[in-house]
């Protein structure tokens, strides 16, 4: 029987954020995060660090989850955890707090996986979205992946395409790494690229078979043009920081919304569904409402603070489990690699 306000606690701790939510009723109480500012210093997440700090932030992060909800542990009725993909030490972090704490307080757990909640993301009760119609295209566009997906219902998806080494926001950070942006790069280098011109230097786009996609060959290419032009001009960077990003941003977006125009081709489904940290890009965002406009494409486009890693896609995903099928036991384990 549904109580009338179920209350349901996310934890997401994949990578580098440790992030906890409490949903009612498939609406966001809390939503906090802590983002572990240690990496910044190596460039890129170190995976170690990123366990112990998750190890530090999670108890604190979930009790302040409760406070801005303003609700007591004993009242949740549910918790829902990030099962995988991500990294093993940080997932085993969130799944064995999450496990404790559902044994303590005797409620059901949820696993989730940590893709398919970027999807399901717009299924969260906001004013700024409407829930999309099944089937749509989904397309999660993160650091660690690049996938085109049928979704023919919450749990019925399918991977149609994706990449085949780098993912989108890998190329947006090491690109930007190497114009000496700090680590993550991908939001600097939009900011940037708002103020440039995209048709400055063109950088090719890789041909793929069907609905897969590359991006190392970009990240070759810009690390050569980069090379040359320094070579003849040492301020090279500083002096076409603008144009550089917006040519460089131009191509990576363009790669992906090539092969989303085909999924919508080939599939003859036009509600196209975006997720993960790259869909708060403003040239995806773009792209896609513009052929809104022209060609009557139904866009989905998650609100900025269910972009990047957060809890709340997890609790909305708890909560959509919780309404079709049974909670998982506790001897559901952390997977790096949990496929959809
Ligand atoms: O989904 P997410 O938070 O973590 C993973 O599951 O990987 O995605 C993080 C990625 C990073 O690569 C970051 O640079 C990128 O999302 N990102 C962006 C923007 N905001 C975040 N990339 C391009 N433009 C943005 N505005
Ligand atoms: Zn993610």
């Amino acid at each position: 029987m549904q109580a009338s306000n179920y209350y349901i606690l996310g934890i997401e701790s994949s990578c580098d954020d440790t992030a906890a939510a409490v949903l009612s009723n498939g609406k966001v109480l809390s939503n906090c995060i802590a983002n572990q500012e240690i990496h910044k210093r190596y460039g890129g997440v170190v995976p170690e660090l990123a366990s112990r700090a998750h190890q530090s932030n999670i108890v604190p992060v979930v009790d302040q989850a409760l406070l801005k909800a303003g609700i007591k542990k004993e009242q949740l009725h549910a918790i829902a955890y990030t099962q995988g993909p991500g990294l093993l030490g940080s997932l085993l972090v969130g799944s064995s707090f999450a496990k404790s704490l559902a044994l303590g307080l005797n409620i059901p757990l949820f696993a989730v996986n940590h893709m398919q909640a970027h999807l399901l993301a717009a299924f969260i009760d906001h004013p700024q979205q409407q829930a999309p119609k099944f089937p749509f295209i989904g397309v999660t566009l993160s650091g660690g992946h690049t996938q085109i997906v049928l979704c023919r219902n919450h749990f019925e998806m399918e991977v149609v395409g994706e990449t085949q080494d780098d993912a989108i926001g890998e190329a947006f950070d090491k690109c930007g790494k190497i114009l000496g942006l700090p680590y993550p790069a991908g939001p600097i280098l939009d900011k940037y690229a708002q103020k440039g011109r995209a048709d400055a230097y063109p950088f090719p786009i890789p041909k793929m078979p069907d609905l897969n996609i590359s991006y190392s060959g970009i990240k070759t290419a810009f690390l050569n043009f980069i090379n040359q032009n320094q070579q003849k001009n040492p301020d090279f960077i500083n002096q076409n920081l603008v144009d550089i990003c917006a040519s460089l941003q131009y191509c990576l977006v363009e790669n992906i919304f090539r092969k989303i125009k085909k999924a919508v081709a080939t599939h003859k489904i036009n509600t196209v569904v975006i997720g993960g940290g790259v869909s708060a890009n403003s040239e995806i965002r773009r792209r896609l409402l513009s052929q809104a406009d022209s060609a009557g494409w139904e866009v989905h486009l998650p609100p900025f603070e269910f972009t990047t890693d957060n809890a709340a896609m997890i609790g909305i995903v708890g909560y959509l489990k919780r309404l079709q099928e049974n909670p998982s036991f506790l001897d559901a384990v952390a997977d790096a690699r949990l496929k959809f």
